[in-house]
Order: C-alpha cells, then structure tokens, then sequence
C-alpha cells in the first residue's frame, strides 16, 4: 500500500440527477467530487493524498509547483503542505498557453482561488504570460534557488498529474458501486482521465475526458503519462486510439469561460441546484448536453464533478 496522508471526505456521494434524467430521456448521474470537502473540495484533494506523502517521506521542507493564477490544484497544495509545516512555493501565470494564436484574454485574475491562496500562505512567484514549459522552466528555477538555500523540495508537476496521481484515480473508481456505459470528466494535465481510464480498461465503459485547453499534443502528453503510470504500477498503457478525449468544448481558450459552458452551468444550476465551475466542469457539461441533443447519450451516463467552485467568485480581469 503507498503511504497516503486522509485529507479528503471520502467516498464522495454518487447520485442520479432527477430532474435532468427526465428532461434528457437517459440516466444521467453525478459523482460529487467537488465534495471531497479539503481546502474547498475538487478533484485535486486526492491526489494530493499520495503526493503529499510522498513529500512528507522525503522530509521536503518545501514543495514547489505552478500553474494559473486561478489553479485549483495551486489552492488545495498549499492547504495540504500547510498541514504538515511545510512551504508552498509556485511559479504563477495569469494565463499559459500553448499556442500563441489561441492565447487567451479575459482570464480571472483577481478573487477566487488567489484570495484562499494567501490564507494557506502560499508564496508565489508570478511571471508575465507565457507557454506551459516556460512556466516549468520558472518553477525549475526556484527549485534550485531554495536548494541552493538548504531547502529539501520535492517537486510537484502542473495540475499534480503524476503516476501516483493516475493511481489515486483508480481508487477513486473502486467507489462506484454500480456500472455506467458513459463516463465522462473535465481533463488538464490528465491524471483524473487517465486514472478513471485505466480503471475501466478493457470494460464496456467508455471514459470521455473533455480538455480545457486548446493544445492538440495534450493526447501524447495523455499517451505518455498512462505509460509512466503503467511501469510503476505494472499495469498495461492504453494506446492513443482507445484514449477518447475532446478538444471540442475549450472555448475561447484555457481559462476563459465559453458560452457553451455557461449554457451549461446555468442548466444544472437551474434543473438540480448544482454549481459547476466555468473553466473546467462547465465545459465537460456542456460536451453531455452536446451529445444529449444529437441524441447520442447511451442508456446511463456519469458526469465526474471535479470541483473549481472558487472560480465562481473571482472578478473578470
Ligand atoms: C476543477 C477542475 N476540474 C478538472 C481539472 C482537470 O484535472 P486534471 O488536471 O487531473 O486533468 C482541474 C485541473 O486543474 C480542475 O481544477
């Protein structure tokens, strides 16, 4: 068994959605993790489970990561390091991109997760715009300064998709007690798709992860985590053809709500009382009532909620 450090509130709940199932003519379900309920829930607590061990097992006195402004996984590390006395650092972009044609503008810099950021006194290091790599190169870099200065780091990746992290996923999966012929989940650095992908290998579930960013190579980036996590688990990697991911529902670009999202947002609000997030959840929601009005959602569909509710309250920029 890997060390885990309990952080979430789990199993999160699984529940069908009345209203919409009525409306939709198909089952649709809803797995709640943006209840796992740490730091203000989402997906990210469960990884953090595991890396947070990790981190603790190597005495790291700091971790170091990055991401958007308006990171998610950013809010929920610094609530876990804190716990166990350890520092967060992160290299931080309003917006990173990929490509530079498809940069974009109106991101959420201000309020939501920033303003919890500073309660669990993560420091942060922020850098002009730039590409996903940069930003690694931005966190590489403060790594070797705090190491220069004494500091233990372990190193986290963006979004904290890592093969420990794809494994969380598959745990997470064990919580279902029923069957479902759909699954599908907002997908960034890969992890939770991956994770919900590899428990459902070889099954009659197909697991659907809808990106929330623009770059056509995040697939080989999927490609290549799956292998790493299938050496260090001794499990077989899924092949590029069997990895069913959408680039159809990004929107303006990473970060930006799309009008489809908000469409979405507003339909689960006002049918079952649900709050999704405009940068990720919304998006994925909008890919099921995409299918739903071509009529090509099968007889029972899971939507994985991973949370991003902060996002709600920050301001446009
Ligand atoms: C709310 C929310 N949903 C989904 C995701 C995507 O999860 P993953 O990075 O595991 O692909 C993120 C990642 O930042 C997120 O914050």
């Amino acid at each position: 068994m890997l060390p885990r450090i309990p952080l979430c509130i789990l199993p999160t709940p699984c529940h069908i959605l009345p209203n919409l199932t009525q409306k939709l003519g198909s089952e649709i379900w809803i797995k709640r993790d943006d209840l796992t309920g740490f730091a203000g829930g989402g997906n990210k607590g469960r990884k953090l489970e595991f890396l947070l061990a990790e981190a603790v097992n190597i005495r790291a006195t700091a971790i170091v990561s990055c991401g958007a402004t308006q990171s998610n996984f950013i809010r929920q590390l610094g609530a876990a390091a804190i716990t166990q006395g350890i520092k967060t650092h992160v290299a931080s972009m309003h917006a990173p991109f990929e490509i530079p044609d498809r940069k974009p503008n109106g991101t959420l810099s201000h309020g939501g997760n920033p303003q919890l950021d500073s309660l669990f006194q993560i420091q942060r290091h922020h850098f002009a715009d730039g590409t996903w790599d940069e930003l690694e190169s931005h966190a590489d870099q403060i790594q070797r300064d705090l190491e220069s200065q004494g500091e233990t780091v372990f190193r986290i990746p963006i979004g904290g998709s890592s093969p420990t992290s794809v494994h969380a996923f598959v745990l997470a999966a064990q919580e279902l007690t029923q069957s479902f012929d759909l699954i599908i989940t907002a997908s960034s650095s890969g992890s939770t798709h991956m994770g919900l992908a590899h428990a459902f290998a070889g099954s009659n579930t197909k697991i659907l992860g809808i990106s929330a960013d623009p770059d056509p190579e995040l697939l080989d980036d999927l490609v290549s985590l799956s292998e790493s996590y299938a050496q260090d688990f001794a499990s077989t990697p899924i092949p590029k053809t069997k990895i069913n991911f959408s680039l159809d529902f990004v929107g303006p670009g990473y970060g930006v709500p799309s009008p489809d999202g908000i469409q979405a947002q507003m339909t689960l609000a006002q049918t079952e009382g649900i709050l999704l997030d405009p940068i990720y959840s919304a998006k994925a929601f909008a890919a099921l009532l995409d299918l739903a009005h071509r009529k090509q959602l099968p007889p029972k569909t899971l939507f994985w909620h991973t949370g991003g509710l902060p996002t709600l309250f920050a301001h446009r920029a």
